[in-house]
């Protein structure tokens, strides 16, 4: 770099830079160390307690070395304080569906529902009442391959069941199964029956092995399945005054408070959880995350939901906490009526499609024909997108992503529709037969 220059100066330069890096470190670690100092959040992580950390029990003892990580993480977990074991979830009789030998006993390398349900009977029985249990799984698969069991339970439920086209997902039928099962099965298995007979999966929202009521109660753990063009409540949520406030604020919201005590001093504003299942003001806890909802919106048509009056009054009991009775009696109305009128639009496209059905001018197949798209993504991508922008304050996704789509959709469908009409014909071979084939229904979710 000095092109004169002799060691001397070579030397004197590395000097110096030796200096400067010494120098850029001290004030870097100085840094970090103010930083650490200042952050309440790293001071609180710090303090966790390893209950695990002197455990003499046979699976510890030997999972710290061949899994540190898992006896890391469960050790500063609640229930590791309160004495839960790993066979508390993990052993099982030799005879017991999927057990594996080991270590001179039996384990489940994926504890099921059955054995949270040992401690956790009211949270099981509430999961069960809700369409996170087997109405996810029955969206794909359909109800035909559930045990008799499993159909009574999913009988029993009182939101299960939303219209014969609700029932089974043509799409799941259709796509290759190497992709469906990381896909469709990936979000859905959160209701997936296991080979015991329980039902679902806790871990999809209760990450092991922490089980912490931070990590379930941070909508991010939503976003897992929450997401996407036809139900975007984690991009609404984002862009709503409580998304803001969680994501400007959250950092000194109370998340480890106990269950069932939360307040707006905890929680200022509220994320998917405090909303759809915490605790809070006179509602309870609940993990039915249908137990305060008034409509189907998931529905192409929304309807109401049976006992959809008392489930308004839980849910306008959490907003009460910090919103007064005519704030919300005004929302709720208004949402409402934006329900409705994007029921209008949605059987508009029901009206503009009809002749078409009536004189067999589609093809029997399902989404096999550009038309067959746009009839099905006015509802299920925009129309929903609109609902769900309006309840949970997204004005974004209520315009611009949702009835400004819709219109778009509808002008593409009166287009299409006409020149089928006036070709008078099919696309293609395979015209539908009398009865008008699958392609002429509504294609199910
Ligand atoms: C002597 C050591 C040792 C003991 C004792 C031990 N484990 Fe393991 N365990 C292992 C090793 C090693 C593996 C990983 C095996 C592998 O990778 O295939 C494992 C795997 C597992 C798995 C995953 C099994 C699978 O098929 O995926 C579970 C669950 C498990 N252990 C639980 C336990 C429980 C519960 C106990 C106490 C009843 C226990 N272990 C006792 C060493 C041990
Ligand atoms: C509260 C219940 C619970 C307790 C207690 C528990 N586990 Fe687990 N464990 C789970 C769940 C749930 C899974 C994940 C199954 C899945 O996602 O398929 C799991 C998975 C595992 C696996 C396989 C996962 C992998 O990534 O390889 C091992 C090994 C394991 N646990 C060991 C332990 C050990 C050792 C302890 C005690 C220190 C323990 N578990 C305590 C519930 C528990
Ligand atoms: C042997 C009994 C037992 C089993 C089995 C069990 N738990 Fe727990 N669990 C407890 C106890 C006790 C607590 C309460 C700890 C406390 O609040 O002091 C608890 C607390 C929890 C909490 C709240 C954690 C917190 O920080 O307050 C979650 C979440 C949880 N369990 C999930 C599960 C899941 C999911 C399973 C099944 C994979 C499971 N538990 C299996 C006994 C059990
Ligand atoms: C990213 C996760 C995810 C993927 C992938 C996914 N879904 Fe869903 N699905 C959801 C969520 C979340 C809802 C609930 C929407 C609501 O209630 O607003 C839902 C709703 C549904 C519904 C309507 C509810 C019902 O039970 O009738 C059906 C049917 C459905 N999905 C089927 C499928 C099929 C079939 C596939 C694959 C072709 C699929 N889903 C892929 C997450 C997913
Ligand atoms: C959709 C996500 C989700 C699923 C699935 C889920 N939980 Fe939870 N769970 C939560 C949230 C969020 C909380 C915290 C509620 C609150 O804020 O008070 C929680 C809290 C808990 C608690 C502590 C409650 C208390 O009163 O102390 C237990 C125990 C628990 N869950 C067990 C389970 C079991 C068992 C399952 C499976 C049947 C399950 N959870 C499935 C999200 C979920
Ligand atoms: C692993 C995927 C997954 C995760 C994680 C998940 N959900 Fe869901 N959720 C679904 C699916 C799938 C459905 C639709 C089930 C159906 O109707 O077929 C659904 C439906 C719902 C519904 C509508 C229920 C009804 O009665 O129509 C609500 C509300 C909901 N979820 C809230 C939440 C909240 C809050 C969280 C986070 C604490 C969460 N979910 C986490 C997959 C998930
Ligand atoms: C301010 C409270 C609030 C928050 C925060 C909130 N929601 Fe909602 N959510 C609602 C209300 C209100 C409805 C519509 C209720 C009805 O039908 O009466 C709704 C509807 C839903 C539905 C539609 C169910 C159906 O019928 O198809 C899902 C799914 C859902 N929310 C999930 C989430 C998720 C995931 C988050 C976080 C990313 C979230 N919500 C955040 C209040 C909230
Ligand atoms: C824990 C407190 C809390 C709860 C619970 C809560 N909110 Fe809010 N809400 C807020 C805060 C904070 C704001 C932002 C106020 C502002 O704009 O200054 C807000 C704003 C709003 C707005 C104004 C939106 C806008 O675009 O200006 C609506 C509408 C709303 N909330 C509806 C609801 C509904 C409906 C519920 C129940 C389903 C609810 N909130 C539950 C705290 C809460």
């Amino acid at each position: 770099m000095n092109e004169g220059g002799g060691s001397g100066s070579i030397l004197t330069a590395s000097r110096l830079l030796i200096i400067g890096l010494v120098a850029v470190i001290v004030v870097l670690g100085m840094a970090l160390i103010i930083q650490a100092i200042a952050r309440p959040t790293a001071a609180g992580v710090e303090t966790r307690v390893n209950a695990l950390a002197t455990s003499t029990d046979e699976c510890v003892a030997c999972h710290r070395r061949t899994t540190p990580g898992i006896v890391e993480q469960y050790g500063v977990s609640t229930m590791a304080a309160a004495g839960v074991a790993c066979r508390d979830c993990h052993e099982v009789p030799a005879d017991y569906p999927a057990a594996v030998e080991h270590e001179g006993t039996h384990v489940l390398p994926s504890p099921t529902t059955a054995m949270c349900q040992k401690c956790h009977g009211q949270e099981v029985a509430q999961f069960y009442q809700s369409r996170h249990s087997l109405p996810a799984y029955v969206a794909y698969a359909g109800t035909e391959v559930l045990t008799p069991e499993h159909l009574a339970l999913y009988e029993a439920i009182p939101e299960a069941e939303q219209g014969p086209e609700q029932m089974r997902s043509v799409l799941f039928d259709l796509e290759d199964k190497r992709l469906t099962r990381l896909a469709c099965e990936a979000c859905h298995s959160i209701g997936l029956p296991a080979e015991d007979g329980s039902v679902g999966k806790c871990q999809k929202c209760h990450l092991r092995h922490e089980f912490s009521l931070e990590q379930a109660r941070k909508p991010e753990t939503c976003n897992n399945c929450h997401i996407g063009p036809d139900h975007p409540q984690w991009e609404i949520y984002q862009e709503s005054p409580h998304g803001i406030a969680y994501m400007t604020q959250g950092d000194r919201w109370n998340w480890e408070a106990d269950a069932g005590t939360l307040t707006v001093n905890d929680f200022p504003a509220p994320t998917c959880a405090i909303c759809h299942m915490s605790g809070f003001g006179p509602t309870g806890t609940t993990h039915d995350v249908g137990d305060r909802l008034t409509w189907y919106l998931f529905a192409p048509i929304s309807e109401r939901r049976p006992a959809w009056e008392d489930n308004r009054v839980r849910m306008q009991g959490v907003c009460r906490e910090c919103h007064n009775a005519n704030f919300l009696n005004e929302f709720y109305a208004a949402a409402d009526e934006a329900t409705e009128a994007v029921n209008e639009y949605v059987h508009e496209s029901d009206r503009i499609m009809a002749p078409l059905i009536e004189q067999n001018l589609l093809t029997a197949e399902p989404f096999d024909e550009p038309i067959d798209f746009t009839y099905f993504e006015l509802w299920h991508h925009w129309g929903r997108t609109a609902k769900f922008g309006v309840w949970m304050q997204g004005p974004d996704y209520t315009q611009w992503h949702g009835v400004y789509e819709v219109l778009s959709d509808l002008a593409e469908l009166r287009e299409l529709a006409e020149q089928r009409l006036e070709a008078g014909m099919t696309g293609g071979e395979g015209a539908a037969s009398g009865d008008g084939g699958a392609g002429s229904g509504r294609p199910s979710p």
